[in-house]
């Protein structure tokens, strides 16, 4: 659909869609506008964090991948790659990790700043791991895992859904098309929110969607708003998972159903195990989350804020024959068709050293913005990590919780 045809659907109040994209609108602004009346710092921190994304991405959202990463701001990038690693020291001790939570909103900003171009270019817009079977391709296995998690939160057509850590957007597209139901995703990150919208646009989907500047820890929706909420690996950013949870049983209407794919340390983990806890600081260091916390923390702040659990199941079983992490560890056997062989390239260890060094020459001629080395550096700690992690066992990317906030 056009623009402009949209933009007469929308002001013509006898079309279906009208409602529609009038319910969207109208969160998505009150959102925006803040209705519940932040307090100055929260709004200086938003106004901060815009200009800021505009200045170090400029107003081009089209382009993708290095063609994005070689046009940035270099000063910009500079200071977006020391702000997302000031914290990151390699130490796990109580005050090192205090510092990296208080700051989980700005140090999160900057990690998505500096890795957003990285992750598309790699793995495409959904930036999320998957179950992978015999004889399916990547995307096909992505897209199968979103499908998996609308179904289990029961989203039906013309259900309202809040996605909560949207990214760019690829899990939201998906199930709206999937289900037909109509989705806010919520977004911290202000470069993720225009190329959500942007993406929306190009596929033609923005009488079903708005995406939105905000904090998960502090949502600025009206209680008892949405019929559905999900999360696909984003609420592992919270500095606790209580505060993200209490907000999530707040905008769901009662009755409501929340399902997440939770990143969590297993039950085998031990945090007095030197190499347990270096496995979980390099997936912390390397995917920008200030702590990670174990499967039965994340149980218990769902219980605790009120969610009643109807489902809990690791779906990172050790004995699927091909595991999830195989796009970062190299193992081309588990390559399933001819066309994912340019994805594992770019994700696997060889692929990955190339661009490291290619953007270690390109970085030094001054074609590449500084510090775009030390952010491929991060995200190798993070592939080793996670590696590491889902080969023994002790991490998982797909801890599924399916919650319902009770009627009273
Ligand atoms: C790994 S990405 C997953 C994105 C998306 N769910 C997907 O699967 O494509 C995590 C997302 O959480 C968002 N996020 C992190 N902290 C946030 C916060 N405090 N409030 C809102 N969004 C946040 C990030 O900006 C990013 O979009």
């Amino acid at each position: 659909m056009t623009t402009e045809a949209s933009a007469s659907l929308i002001s013509d109040e006898s079309n279906p869609v009208y409602a529609k994209t009038s319910a969207l609108e109208n969160i998505s602004k009150a959102a925006a506008t803040n209705t519940k009346g932040l307090n100055s710092d929260v709004q200086e921190l938003r106004n901060r964090q815009n200009v800021f994304a505009e200045d170090l991405h400029g107003d081009d959202v089209s382009r993708t991948g290095i063609k994005a990463l070689l046009g940035k701001n270099k000063q910009a990038q500079k200071e977006a790659v020391a702000k997302y690693l000031k914290h990151w020291d390699g130490l796990t001790d109580k005050e090192a990790e205090e510092k990296r939570l208080a700051d989980y909103n700005e140090s999160t900003h900057s990690y998505y700043n500096v890795v957003t171009d990285f992750y598309e270019y790699g793995w495409g817009t959904s930036f999320h791991f998957s179950r992978y079977y015999k004889g399916e391709n990547f995307q096909q296995a992505t897209a199968r895992h979103e499908h998996y998690l609308a179904h289990q939160a029961g989203i039906e057509d013309g259900d309202l859904v809040l996605d909560v850590g949207c990214g760019v957007g690829g899990p939201a597209r998906e199930i709206a098309r999937f289900t037909n139901c109509n989705v806010i995703g919520l977004n911290n990150n202000d470069y993720q929110i225009k190329k959500a919208n942007y993406y929306a646009k190009k596929f033609g989907l923005q009488d079903q969607m708005r995406f939105v500047k905000g904090d998960f820890m502090n949502m600025d929706f009206e209680p008892n708003t949405f019929d559905k909420v999900y999360a696909i690996e984003a609420t592992c950013h919270a500095p606790e998972l209580e505060g993200v949870y209490g907000e999530i049983y707040k905008v769901l209407k009662p009755n409501g159903v929340f399902a997440v794919y939770e990143w969590v340390m297993t039950d085998k983990y031990d945090e007095t195990n030197e190499e347990h806890r270096k496995i979980a600081y390099d997936i912390e260091v390397g995917d920008g989350i200030p702590k990670m916390f174990s499967r039965k923390t994340a149980l218990d702040a769902l219980t605790n804020v009120g969610f009643e659990i109807l489902k809990q199941e690791d779906l990172a079983k050790t004995d699927d024959p091909i595991p999830w992490y195989y796009p970062l560890s190299g193992d081309w056997k588990y390559v399933q068709t001819l066309g994912d062989l340019g994805t594992f390239f770019r994700t696997s260890f060889i692929g990955r050293t190339i661009t490291t060094n290619a953007l270690k020459l390109m970085e030094k001629i001054g074609l590449a913005p500084p510090g775009s080395v030390d952010v491929a550096n991060s995200l190798e700690a993070a592939a080793v990590g996670l590696v590491a992690g889902g080969e023994k066992g002790l991490f998982t990317p797909m801890m599924l919780f399916v919650c319902r906030k009770p009627a009273n």
